[in-house]
């Protein structure tokens, strides 16, 4: 579906337009920095990225441990998320499949799965605002760090809801603006620190300024709890995680 001259009601990088402009620079943005993505999150999380994740799948596991149970990880990336999500299974369920619209950022997801003896996750080139999907089919949908960068969040709580069972699950894990004194340390480092390590290490200009941009632009807990119950989730809710730098969405379709 064509999102030329549609208002941009989400991520907004610089000097885009409308949906469709904004789509693309997005992706571009990721394709740019595809390469050196993994080290990037690394370095500039301190590593704390990887507990992140993991918290978020132990958060389901009681999806996860069921062997008939379907999994979506949209905006997968290079596939972190999706991979916690597969280690926290077990043998549970292997149905689990990653999503993304950079085909960049999803060969290296394919890449790293190949070190894998089984259960490896599937991967789908997908745009989370349309996917390819059948109505009411995953128990869970998660996304880490990639719901921020739509271009209409309400059209991705939407979509999410389409695909999901009735009364399945979401997990939305994204940064968040903390407060006091912790909110000025951070905003120190993700305005001033971050986007110069960021352009040292990805030679890229741009991602990184975006970075907390999009951060500042991206809705408050409360305001992003109500558009999710807008969107048809029964019950949502925000924990915070690492002083609130981050945090989970969660919510019940119902
Ligand atoms: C910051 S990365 C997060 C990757 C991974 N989930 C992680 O935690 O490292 C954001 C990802 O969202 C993807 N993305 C942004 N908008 C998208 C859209 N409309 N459809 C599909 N993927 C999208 C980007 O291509 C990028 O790979």
């Amino acid at each position: 579906m064509s999102r030329n001259n549609v208002p941009v009601i989400g991520a907004a990088p610089q000097g885009a337009r409308d949906q469709d402009s904004a789509a693309r620079a997005v992706r571009e943005m990721f394709t740019s920095i595809a390469p050196r993505y993994d080290l990037l999150n690394h370095v500039l999380s301190l590593n704390v990225d990887r507990l992140w994740w993991r918290r978020t799948a132990r958060t389901f596991q009681h999806i996860l441990g069921r062997s008939d149970a379907r999994v979506l990880d949209l905006c997968c990336g290079t596939g972190d998320m999706t991979f916690a999500l597969r280690r926290q299974a077990g043998k549970g369920t292997s149905q689990i499949v990653g999503a993304d619209f950079a085909h960049a950022m999803l060969q290296r997801a394919v890449a790293k799965s190949a070190a894998l003896t089984s259960s490896r996750p599937g991967w789908i080139e997908a745009d989370a605002l349309a996917l390819p999907l059948p109505n009411e089919h995953f128990d869970l949908v998660t996304s880490a760090f990639g719901f921020r960068n739509l271009a209409d969040y309400d059209a991705g709580l939407r979509e999410i809801v389409r695909v999901l069972r009735p009364g399945g699950e979401c997990g939305i894990l994204d940064f968040s603006e903390p407060k006091g004194l912790m909110g000025a340390f951070y905003r120190i480092y993700f305005k001033e620190v971050l986007p110069r390590i960021g352009t040292m290490i990805s030679g890229v200009r741009g991602p990184y300024a975006y970075l907390p941009a999009s951060v500042q632009r991206f809705p408050q807990p409360d305001e992003l709890l109500e558009r999710m119950k807008r969107a048809g989730f029964g019950e949502a809710t925000w924990t915070p995680y690492t002083f609130g730098i981050a945090g989970l969405y969660r919510g019940k379709k119902g």
